[in-house]
């Protein structure tokens, strides 16, 4: 048995958005704004555009260099300070590729015919999508542990993606008779953001690839646009918000209204059915669109900002990278010992 030092570091958080088009209200309350209020309560976090994930579906790579800025501009927009935070692009960091190899002899077939999100994506013609594609969620367990983190702010959509990460940090544990090397990342799922739905289908998570615009907010729409959108949003015909908690059920559209004025306003679901309950949605949806609007508006102004100036954004990123590979190229260098490849 090698020798290692079992994991016994500080609590260290790791996230990532693929760079695949607009981002959108639910990347923003599932996961930007989680960054942002960990990053407030002086969490040690560690933020990645993962470009090697959106290659695993056709991509043009005329537009990827742009598409990877534009989440950084999101991030750094939404309020990640690159000093406090690590801001960077997966592909600008080895780690990620090399430890995702050396997962693959970790992880079992099985584990990854499991994975709904594969089944979706790959839908009835699996057997020509990429094996990157079927892959996909070893490349994310090595994006986390690459760097120990314990904690991934994720919507709920990431939840069995989170499992695998668990489980392949446990095998390889025992594999390599390395107790407590890897930690067994935990998810930061919580929260009345973590599965936001489609405004025209409360039993559809609001997705970039619905082909119906009026299905999402994008961060880069405009004040008069998601007031639109909200004034669309569908709801149904059984009457006035309620005025509890119960009244929601079998109302997915309502909930989800509610549901979102709730992840805005740091308000319990409770507290906002007790300051709406019996109003009607002439009253609700307008005060819901100002709202998103107050809080949305000034991080699309940075957002534009940010993007006109890309020699801010590839700043930041560059000594992101650098500050990422400080923390993985040790981790990877310890992996190597235990695993036996010889040393350079
Ligand atoms: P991606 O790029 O699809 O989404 C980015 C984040 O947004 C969350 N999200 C939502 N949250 C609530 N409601 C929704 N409707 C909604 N839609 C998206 C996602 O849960 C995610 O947190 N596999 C990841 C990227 C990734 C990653 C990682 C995440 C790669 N490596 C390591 C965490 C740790 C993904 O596709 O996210």
């Amino acid at each position: 048995m090698t020798d290692v030092q079992s994991y016994s570091g500080p609590n260290r958080v790791f996230s990532g958005i693929q760079p695949t088009g607009n981002l959108h209200l639910g990347n923003y309350l599932g996961a930007l704004k989680k960054f942002v209020d960990l990053q407030a309560a002086g969490w040690t976090g560690i933020y990645c555009v993962v470009d090697l994930h959106a290659i695993t579906q056709p991509h043009d790579p005329a537009l990827l260099p742009d598409q990877t800025r534009q989440i950084a501009a999101a991030m750094l927009a939404c309020g990640l300070d690159p000093d406090q935070s690590t801001v960077f692009v997966q592909s600008a960091v080895p780690a990620h590729a090399e430890l995702a190899w050396i997962f693959n002899c970790v992880a079992r077939m099985g584990w990854l015919e499991k994975m709904t999100q594969f089944k979706d994506k790959g839908g009835e013609n699996s057997e020509r999508v990429s094996v990157g594609l079927f892959d996909y969620p070893v490349l994310q367990a090595a994006d986390i542990l690459a760097y120990r983190a314990t904690h991934v702010p994720v919507g709920e959509d990431q939840q069995q993606h989170l499992e695998l990460s668990r489980n392949i940090a446990a095998r390889f544990n025992q594999q390599y008779d390395a107790p407590g090397f890897f930690p067994e990342p935990e998810a930061l799922i919580e929260g009345p953001g973590a599965r936001i739905m489609s405004l025209k289908d409360g039993s559809k998570k609001m997705s970039k690839s619905d082909p119906s615009d009026l299905s999402r907010i994008n961060l880069v729409d405009d004040r008069d646009t998601i007031a639109r959108k909200i004034k669309k949003a569908k709801t149904d015909l059984l009457g006035d918000l309620p005025e509890t908690e119960d009244g929601l059920e079998g109302r997915p559209e309502v909930e989800n209204l509610v549901g979102i004025y709730s992840a805005f306003s740091g308000q319990s679901v409770e507290a906002v059915l007790a300051e709406f309950g019996g109003a009607g949605f002439g009253t609700f949806k307008p005060a819901l669109a100002e709202l998103a609007i107050s809080h949305l508006a000034p991080i699309t102004e940075r957002m534009r900002a940010y993007m006109a100036d890309p020699a801010e954004i590839d700043r930041a990123l560059q000594k992101g990278a650098e500050k990422a590979h400080a923390i993985s190229a040790p981790v990877i260098k310890e992996v190597r010992d235990v695993i036996g490849f010889w040393k350079s």
